[in-house]
């Protein structure tokens, strides 16, 4: 089976691909990346040998470079990762975000129309559903209600994606997922930045009160979830992704605080992000009940887990904190 993985460079794209091909299996994977800030080949460093990869820096908004791809590796089904993924970013600077996943996803879709691909998973997050009031959860039928620029152009996308099928019955299926975490995501997200602050032994920038609450999937469990929708999913259909750990951000903190040896003194309460969700919550009752997956991975035992991993490669974060990363840190941050 031919995959063309869009954004494999990134976080979970590239945890998707060395899942993929950690076990021998039909899958020959080609990776469209444009290699932005968050794109990092060192992610696919584990599986760069491997005959069944291939590589390709291409934006997906580029209609002449995505065809020229899909043309010539004809692929069975787009699994479509990339992204600009931050929400903090896309409140300093939304065009880029509005760009790549509005424009590019629907370059990805004529693309994938015009070659009769027969599967498109678009990968899409819960943000999509906006804030949360207790005690409600969202299901695949909750009205999208997003808040920053980022959910609201991943809203946008998930539309545009399933219109596809509606009036073209091309076979796209939409997944949302919850706060991923785990190994190589990049420092700028809640769990990465303040594992890397807290191993440089910098402050915590907690927003706001810090009792905004996530729902926290470790990216693995995330990866098989889409392999099970690839898999099994039924076109048309979206949804949800869970961790089925709800948890206040402060605590989250606290527990890195724990792991680390630092003290609460560490943290400091800055300006909260505008627009601030407080709460996510999902069911993933219906991917469960279709395809049996659920998640394995205990929060206690991934956070551990991603912390060793950052305390044990250290020359990677230092790699992607580049001057770039100062300078974005320094815009968040610094007069918050
Ligand atoms: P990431 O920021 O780590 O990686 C994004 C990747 O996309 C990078 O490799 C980047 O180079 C690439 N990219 C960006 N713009 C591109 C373009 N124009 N053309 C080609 N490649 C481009 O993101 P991530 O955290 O791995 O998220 C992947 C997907 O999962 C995104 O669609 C995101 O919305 C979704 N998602 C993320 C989370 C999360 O917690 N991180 C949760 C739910 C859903
Ligand atoms: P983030 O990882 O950016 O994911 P999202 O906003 O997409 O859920 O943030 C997770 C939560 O952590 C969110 O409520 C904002 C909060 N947060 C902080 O308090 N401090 C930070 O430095 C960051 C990056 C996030």
């Amino acid at each position: 089976m031919k995959l063309i993985v869009t954004g494999g460079a990134g976080f979970i794209g590239s945890a998707f691909v060395r899942l993929l091909l950690s076990t021998p299996g039909p899958y020959e994977i080609t990776v469209l990346d444009k290699l932005t800030y968050a794109g990092n080949p060192d992610n696919l460093a584990p599986v760069a040998s491997d005959p069944r990869y291939k590589f390709v820096q291409a934006d997906i908004a580029d209609a002449v470079a995505v065809n020229a791809v899909v043309d010539e590796v004809q692929p069975d089904a787009i699994v479509h990762f990339a992204a600009e993924s931050h929400v903090d970013r896309s409140i300093l600077s939304p065009e880029p975000v509005v760009q790549t996943n509005i424009f590019g996803t629907f370059t990805l879709l004529e693309a994938a129309r015009r070659a009769g691909v027969k599967r498109f998973l678009h990968v899409s997050t819960d943000e999509v559903y906006g804030s949360i009031p207790e005690p409600h959860e969202a299901d695949e039928n909750y009205p999208l209600i997003a808040s920053s620029p980022y959910s609201a152009s991943k809203a946008g996308s998930d539309l545009l994606a399933l219109s596809y099928w509606t009036t073209y019955k091309m076979p796209v299926m939409v997944t949302r997922a919850s706060n991923n975490y785990g190994p190589y995501q990049f420092p700028e997200k809640l769990i990465p930045l303040m594992i890397a602050n807290a191993l440089e032994g910098k402050t915590l920038p907690v927003y706001g009160d810090g009792q905004q609450i996530r729902d926290w999937l470790y990216v693995d469990d995330h990866c098989r979830a889409i392999l099970a929708v690839l898999e099994k999913g039924r076109a048309g259909e979206v949804y949800n992704i869970g961790g089925s750990r709800a948890l206040p951000n402060l605590e989250v903190v606290q527990r890195i605080i724990a792991a680390t040896g630092l003290d609460e003194s560490s943290i400091r309460y800055v300006t909260d992000r505008p627009g601030h969700d407080r709460r996510y919550a999902l069911t993933s009752d219906k991917l469960t009940r279709e395809t049996g997956w659920a998640p394995q991975m205990e929060f206690e035992a991934g956070l551990a887990a991603t912390i060793d991993w950052y305390r044990t490669n250290t020359r990677w974060i230092e790699r992607v904190r580049t001057g770039a990363y100062r300078e974005y840190y320094d815009q968040n941050y610094e007069n918050r």
